[in-house]
């Protein structure tokens, strides 16, 4: 059985799902501080198998030691961790204690079940500013927030623990901007508050919740003067997630991949193709660059290819149809049901 840190999440939804399909059978956890019960009713109503999940916060070394004596976990996949540039900055312990001490608390508790297959999840912001693009997995990792130290750090750790065991076998899988949804439209990107990312805030106002987007910088040196991102859709992500866990398990080497679709697409870009999916405008006005903000980055995705065999096949059309498809039938996102 595949153990799913984070389950209830937004991208362990969809992963799990993905496992599902794959005939790997799931044992989800989560301590839903981010996410909501909710889910798991949704994952049911779609077919998949939600017969084993514990509700648990993977720093409890306590209960993750349960979760592995009453279920035979062959590996896991570890996305259980707090995600807020911001809130990181303004918080750093929380970010350290809950990202580095989770991970260091999972990764002991593997070890004493002799589970040694880890797949992580990994961003790209451990780049911080890309000096070259696009950006392939040994440009310099120099990570500018808490967030994005942790999520490096809990790579370095994992790591050291395979040179200290060498049969131990991870996958650090450095996501983009993942965006999109199930295309049943019943599982999706639910944000507490006012969300941080540009998908999940063009899709509130197209849906009449929020009256304008501001995009952040109109100066830069790219095209249309707007950030550029790699929008990579979260079913093709959770494939990713799939492909690197067949590889682990079926013998294969550890690896640091990039997963992205390679594409750049601007802020702009992204409103326009919005506007055509859901057919709603997205009204939207010039603001001041984000601090902390990069002009451009997106992936070099070609290690993924030769080496799991993934490549995303949704385009932006399709990232923007299944936000809307979500958005559209859940204004409120779970707390609505
Ligand atoms: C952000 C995080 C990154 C995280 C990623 C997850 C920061 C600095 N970085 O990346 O660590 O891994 O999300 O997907 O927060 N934009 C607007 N208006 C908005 C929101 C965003 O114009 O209201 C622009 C941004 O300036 C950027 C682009 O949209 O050019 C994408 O922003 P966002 O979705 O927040 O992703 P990142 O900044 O790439």
């Amino acid at each position: 059985m595949i153990l799913l840190t984070g389950a209830t999440g937004y991208i362990g939804s969809h992963t799990w799902l993905a496992l599902d399909a794959a005939a790997m059978p799931v044992v989800g956890i989560d301590d839903f501080s981010n996410s909501s019960p909710e889910v798991l009713r949704r994952l049911a109503a779609l077919g998949a198998d939600v017969s084993r999940f514990a509700q648990v916060d993977v720093t409890d070394r306590a209960a993750l030691a349960e979760v592995f004596e009453r279920w035979p976990i062959e590996a896991v996949v570890h996305f259980a961790a707090k995600k807020a540039v911001g809130e990181s900055v303004a918080r750093p312990l929380l970010y350290y204690a809950n990202n580095v001490g989770g991970t260091i608390a999972l990764a002991e508790t593997m070890r004493a079940h002799g589970c040694r297959r880890i797949v992580f999840s990994s961003t790209a912001t451990v780049y911080g500013q890309p000096r070259s693009l696009p950006v392939r997995e040994d440009a310099a990792l120099e990570p500018s927030s808490p967030y994005a130290s942790t999520k490096l750090m809990s790579e370095n750790i994992l790591r050291d623990v395979e040179r200290s065991d060498p049969a131990w076998r991870i996958a650090l899988l450095r996501y983009f901007n993942p965006v999109g949804a199930h295309p049943s439209g019943t599982i999706g990107e639910d944000p507490r508050g006012t969300p941080n990312n540009l998908m999940p805030f063009v899709a509130q106002v197209a849906v009449g919740k929020r009256a304008r987007l501001q995009v952040f910088g109109s100066d830069y040196e790219t095209a249309d003067g707007s950030g550029v991102r790699d929008y990579l859709h979260v079913q093709d992500l959770a494939e990713g997630h799939v492909a690197a866990l067949k590889h682990l398990l079926g013998g294969g080497d550890s690896l640091t991949l990039n997963l992205g679709t390679g594409q750049g697409v601007s802020v702009l870009e992204l409103v326009r193709a919005f506007e055509r999916a859901s057919g709603r405008p997205v009204p939207y006005e010039i603001a001041p660059r984000r601090p902390g903000d990069v002009a451009a980055y997106y992936a070099d995705p070609a290690l993924a290819e030769r080496l799991l065999g993934w490549k995303a096949r949704l385009g932006l059309d399709a990232m923007c149809a299944d936000s809307w498809r979500w958005q559209a039938a859940n204004p409120d996102g779970y707390a609505g049901s």
